[in-house]
Formats: C-alpha cells, structure tokens, sequence
C-alpha cells in the first residue's frame, strides 16, 4: 500500500501542501478578509507576524505566517539561562573514523527537552550556518504548562519508538514512527508522549536556510515525496490567560527560560508559508534502475536544505531506503565501496539495511553510523560475499524496514556525548567491516 498503515490511529485533521500559503481558522471570521494588519483584528485578537526568512528574501523562499491570537508572544518575563548536562552544544571532536553506535538509550525520567542530545554536527547556529544531529529519548510528556522554541534552526524529527502528541502554535500533530516532522525554526511547540509509552529517535537540525522539496529534473513531475501528502495542522487554540507558563528556548546551544502568565498556543486563527509539517515515509514513490547499476541515493531524497553557494550540494538532504524491488540484471546490487566529499550520517527507524545486515554489534534500530568526508566505506564483508553470488532475480529488499540518511555538505564534527559519554559507540567497526576482505585479484596468466 502506498501509505503506512499505523498502529496508534491518527487523531488530529490536517491540510494538505507543501510551501503552499495556507489559511486556517478555529473560529469563522477570525482570519482578517484582504489583509493582515487592520485597525482592530476580528473577536479582539492580536495580530503577529513570524518571519521564517528575511523580509526581502526571493519569492520562491520567502516564508512568513501572521497569526491572530488571543495575547502577542512578546508578553513574557525576561530569559534565565538553564543548566543541563545535555550534549546541546556545538563543540567537536573531528575524527575521520568510520563511526557506528549501538542503539541508543531511551532516557529515564526525562521529557522532549532534557531527553534531546547533539551527536554530531558542524558550524555555528549564531552564524546561521551548519548542520546538528540529535538523539531523542524520554519516559515522560513535558510538564503541564510548558513550551519550547528552538531559535537554533528547523527541526526534522524521525520517531524510532514511540509516538509524538505535538502541540504547535499552529495546531496539532501526531508523529508515528515512519513519519517524520519538521518543527521551523521559532516555534513554540510542547511534545507530549502517547499513553505515556517512552519515545525514541532522532533529529537533524539545519541553521541555515529551510528544507525544500528536490528538484526531478527527468524524472517529470511526480513521484519522490510528493507535495501533496505533506499534513499541515489546522489553528486550534487554548484561552488560557490566568495560568503560569513556562517558555524553554535553545539559543545557541544554551537552554533558557521565562515565565508569562498565558498560554502560548493562543492562535486562533493563521495563515502564511512558515508552519510545521508532518510526512508518511510509507507515502514516498521510490524510483530505481530498470536495466543495471546501482543509482546514487540521492534519488531516495525526501526533503533537502541546500547551499545557496552551489547548486545541486546540500548543507543537509534527507534520504531513505524504503522497501523497494530490486531487480537490476549483471549487477552488484548494495552501495559499492566508495568515499564521499559529502558526510553520511545514517539511522534505522526499523527493519534492517541491504549493505550492513546488522544483527549484534551491527546496524541495528535505534543505532547510527557516520562515514565522514572521505572516509571509505560500503558493504561489510558478508554483505559483499552475499551480493557478489546471489541468484540475480527481482527480489523486494526492505520489507518492514526503513533506513535513512542524513547528508551534509559539511565536514562533521563528534560531540563528547557521541564520542564516549552515550556509551554507544563501537570500538571495532571498521575492523569488523572491512578488515577480513580478502584479495580476489586473478589476473590472467601473462600477468601473474
Ligand atoms: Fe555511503
């Protein structure tokens, strides 16, 4: 089926689009007809404008919402800085090691925010400038009365375990495991667990720029992720101006916090290009050889954030490998061996991946590998072996699995908390990869 079916059953509406300006209203009349700043706003809401990129930024880019709600957000106590152990900040070990972690815990005790660790990443948020990868693990909602804003970059999440019940300024959305999200920079949003099961997953955030939808050149103009199964929330709002809340805010790595006496998900009514969305990897058409040969990833790109220095690299792609038929003929079938100017930062949300069939100590869910710039890779030695002998039929390869890909233009940095504190890493990869390949070499006779 060309969707997910999913076990936890949908419970919110959505509209549909992707980059579309959309328009949503809790209430009939409370979106302003023809304008977005009148002299008095209808029912007596506050009118408020989000800027997801600079006022005079082209068209094509340019990404604003107004929203009309109930007290402006401005109406807050001022920041205090927040101390946390987290591995939030862009500090790194740069190694050119092949890297693979075990999976990754699920945090005890601990909500969205303190549950969220930097891995690995590269740049500077206060530059606007570079890319982070996160591990996420909690056991409890975020507590009554609470937001967070990350004013680092956006968010793309993608649950491994457990669901996500997302409360946004713009309404509501429920985030399974093979959906992901994308939270934009700024907005406020609370994250609570569904029937209190843990959470688990990970998170690339992007300091530059806005994830886009990739180009298809011949491909035409259908398939990959195609804009019209991205879900946008609909306004629901909370009238709630007598409660003590508390704003958490990620500024430049650093947790702050301030109290305002309102609920920030006041919104009434919205409309604009800047809001966050929700996607159903099961959703996305894969394309493949027909003939022969194994084709780049990138053709397995959902959403990309890429370089205005230089078209066709990307500060940061998301790609899958979903369940797809394989059926290239004279063909080695997996990912050869090769090296990459861009760095590869993989996870498995379930299932397990055509070049590293995992098992223990391998590429399992819940765990991830980072093959920096340059640093050579490809399939394991059983892997290789399997590819290299078997029956070449169309096979479907991936079935109840998905793997993903983070790729990043940028050389990426380890964090402490990724090096050694997580406890995950595994000493032996590369050894165990590509240590035991042998020498196949047969040249013919009068070269021997
Ligand atoms: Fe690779």
């Amino acid at each position: 089926m060309p969707y997910t079916t999913f076990e936890i059953p949908e419970k919110y509406t959505y509209q549909t689009g992707f980059l579309a300006n959309v328009e949503t209203e809790a209430i009939l009349g409370a979106l302003p007809i023809g304008q977005n700043s009148p002299q008095k706003c209808p029912y007596g809401l506050y009118a408020e404008k989000i800027s997801g990129t600079a006022f005079t930024a082209p068209r094509w880019e340019n990404q604003q919402t107004w929203v009309y709600r109930i007290i402006p957000s401005a109406s807050h106590a001022t920041f205090a800085p927040v101390s946390t152990d987290q591995s939030l900040e862009t500090r790194f070990n740069y190694i050119p090691d092949q890297l693979r972690w075990d999976p990754f815990d699920v945090n005890a005790d601990v909500d969205w925010i303190r549950g969220l660790n930097m891995v690995a990443g590269a740049g500077d948020p206060a530059l606007k400038n570079g890319v982070a990868y996160y591990i996420y693990g909690a056991t409890r909602s975020m507590a009554d009365k609470t937001a967070f804003y990350d004013a680092d970059g956006d968010m793309l999440i993608v649950p491994q375990q457990g669901a996500l019940d997302i409360q946004t300024e713009m309404g509501r959305l429920l985030v399974r495991p093979n959906e992901i999200c994308v939270l934009p920079r700024g907005i406020r949003y609370r994250v609570d667990l569904v029937d209190e099961q843990p959470i688990r997953g990970y998170a690339l955030e992007i300091y530059n720029g806005h994830f886009q939808l990739p180009e298809l050149g011949p491909i035409g103009s259908n398939c990959l992720a195609n804009a019209r199964d991205f879900q946008i929330p609909v306004a629901a709002y909370s009238h709630d101006t007598k409660s003590d809340w508390l704003v958490y805010n990620k500024f430049r790595g650093q947790l702050f916090r301030a109290s305002q006496t309102h609920t920030p998900f006041d919104v009434v009514a919205w409309e604009g290009r800047y809001y966050p969305y929700k996607y159903d990897l099961g959703r996305f058409n894969t394309i493949g050889t027909i003939s022969y040969d194994h084709p780049d990833p990138s053709l397995n790109t959902v959403l990309t954030a890429t370089s205005n220095a230089h078209p066709g690299t990307a500060i940061a792609d998301f790609v899958i490998f979903p369940p797809r038929w394989l059926v290239a003929e004279d063909t080695f079938r997996p990912p050869s061996y090769h090296r990459n100017c861009m760095s590869e930062f993989m996870g498995l949300i379930h299932g397990s991946y055509i070049a590293k069939e995992g098992g223990k100590g391998g590429f399992q869910a819940a765990g991830a590998s980072l093959h920096n710039c340059m640093s050579s890779h490809g399939p394991d030695r059983a892997a290789f072996d399997k590819a290299s002998n078997e029956e070449l039929v169309p096979v479907k390869v991936g079935i109840g699995s998905m793997a993903f890909m983070f790729e990043s233009c940028y050389m990426v940095g380890i964090t402490d908390w990724g090096l050694t504190k997580c406890a995950k890493r595994q000493p032996d990869y590369s050894e165990e990869s590509w240590g035991g390949l042998q020498d196949q070499f047969c040249p013919p006779p009068e070269h021997r």
